[in-house]
């Protein structure tokens, strides 16, 4: 039993109120209220882990007062201040200044977004003005099935999980779009094994490229680490080799950082981690710890010049102020705290203990993923990688016994992406105490799923 102020406030949302990927209609009986650390806390006082980081987007945790300060000072003094018409405010230019300290030497020119989904269709926008500006016709993306690139057209038309349902529910999408197989091993599209594919899934961008005519593709755009689709790291091999063919066909490479920037994979951004250097980098979510909307496109000196004196697409909240403040103390905080260092340790903790004793459980397929970004692959059959049956609805009944006992975990549905996974992401400042309450709860869950009960 729920108080009545909670009662009452479930009910108007059931009957007013759009839930991302819930049905319309319904809520799932929790209101958010309070936070502290990696914990919120719901209208009825009881707290929760937070495992997720909501949507892998409080990476700072809750309650970083210096973040909240920041804003609010900037708030008394410029409430707002557009990016149009050639003006500019101080609070932007002190965070694209901050930024360049953390993205790869050379990217080093921003545009400014309030989220993920304005980050990538900006990013792919841009792609396109510059081949324009060169002369040039190139306009088609390519992606990854399996991928996540946000709800507006560009994205959602890029995007890879639930292809079939946005196409049909929200199509016809944006023309010029193409998909190409992920670098998901354990369920290889190709049905190879690593590493005798001879990374065929990366291969295969210069195939379609050299099919669809170099000289219409204007660029491929994936995630570092698949997010929404699962918490899933490609082999070493895969993103050089992908530069590599995009170099050689004349491809932007944009790396949709939305989720894994900001120290979520263990480094600043995720590229990092394979020397790889995009031409584009879309990012947003834990550029202020979530604690309020912002988001950028960062790219090349080689676009910068080509696009110089022309006029491109922004928003009417591009570099507001008070988001430009938060984000820059955000940043100052990654930096100071050294959240991304935090992330390497917890991180290795977190997979040593799920390799440990997750991995071995007749339910999980496997466990993978870089950093704080981890996800456990449930099968029915061990054996065969055979999936529960979706009718069993096993991934809904795991979150729900979670959230029962004080854990919030994100889950992939194999109903929307192209596995059943937990998702493990927890804040960056976790500690390997707080991994352990965490997976304490877990362990039990998972160990007890048997015929999808
Ligand atoms: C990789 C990636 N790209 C884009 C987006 C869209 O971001 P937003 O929800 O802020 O629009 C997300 C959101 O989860 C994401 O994970």
């Amino acid at each position: 039993m729920v108080s009545r102020v909670t009662e009452e406030l479930l009910k108007w949302d059931r009957e007013h109120m759009v839930h991302g990927r819930w049905p319309v209609g319904a809520n799932n009986g929790i209101i958010t209220d309070k936070s502290h650390g990696i914990y919120f806390q719901d209208t009825e006082g009881k707290e929760y882990i937070d495992g997720a980081s909501q949507l892998l987007c409080v990476n700072l945790g809750y309650g970083q007062t210096e973040i909240i300060e920041a804003m609010l000072a900037e708030m008394r003094k410029l409430q707002y201040g557009m990016l149009f018409h050639g003006f500019s405010n101080v609070a932007s230019i002190k965070c694209g200044q901050k930024l360049s300290e953390l993205v790869p030497e050379g990217l080093n020119y921003f545009n400014f977004t309030t989220g993920g989904s304005e980050s990538i269709d900006n990013a792919l926008e841009l792609a396109r003005f510059y081949w324009r500006a060169k002369g040039r016709n190139k306009y088609k993306i390519i992606s990854l099935y399996d991928s996540y690139h946000g709800v507006a057209s560009g994205g959602l038309t890029a995007t890879g999980v639930g292809r079939g349902y946005y196409d049909k529910s929200a199509g016809p999408l944006v023309p010029g779009s193409i998909h190409i197989p992920s670098y998901y091993c354990y369920r290889c599209m190709f049905g190879r094994e690593y590493p005798d594919c001879n990374i065929q899934c990366a291969r295969f961008l210069a195939e379609v490229i050299e099919k669809e005519g170099s000289e219409n593709i204007a660029a491929f755009i994936a995630e570092p680490e698949l997010g929404v689709g699962g918490m899933i790291a490609p082999v070493p091999e895969y993103w050089p080799l992908v530069r590599e063919i995009c170099t050689e066909y004349e491809v932007l490479l944009i790396a949709d950082e939305v989720m894994t920037g900001f120290g979520r994979t263990g480094k600043m951004f995720a590229m990092e981690h394979w020397g790889v250097k995009p031409d584009i980098i879309a990012m947003a979510k834990g550029i202020t710890s979530a604690y309020i909307p912002f988001g950028a496109v960062v790219f090349s000196n080689q676009i910068w010049e080509a696009l110089k004196g022309r006029s491109l697409t922004t928003y009417t909240y591009s570099g507001h102020p008070a988001c430009a403040a938060a984000a820059i103390k955000a940043m100052e905080i990654y930096l100071r705290d050294k959240v991304v260092e935090n992330t390497v340790k917890v991180g290795k903790y977190a997979l040593e203990r799920l390799k440990r004793d997750f991995e071995p459980l007749p339910c999980v397929g496997g466990v993978n993923g870089l950093g704080l970004m981890l996800g456990i692959e449930v099968v029915a059959d061990k054996a065969t990688k055979k999936p529960f049956d979706p009718q069993l609805n096993i991934m809904q009944k795991l979150q729900d016994r979670a959230l029962e006992k004080g854990l919030f975990l994100r889950m992939a549905d194999i109903g929307g992406t192209p596995s059943d996974r937990i998702v493990f992401a927890p804040p960056l400042i976790a500690t390997t105490e707080e991994v352990d309450k965490a997976l304490d709860i877990l362990y039990p869950l998972v160990a007890n799923l048997k015929y999808g009960e």
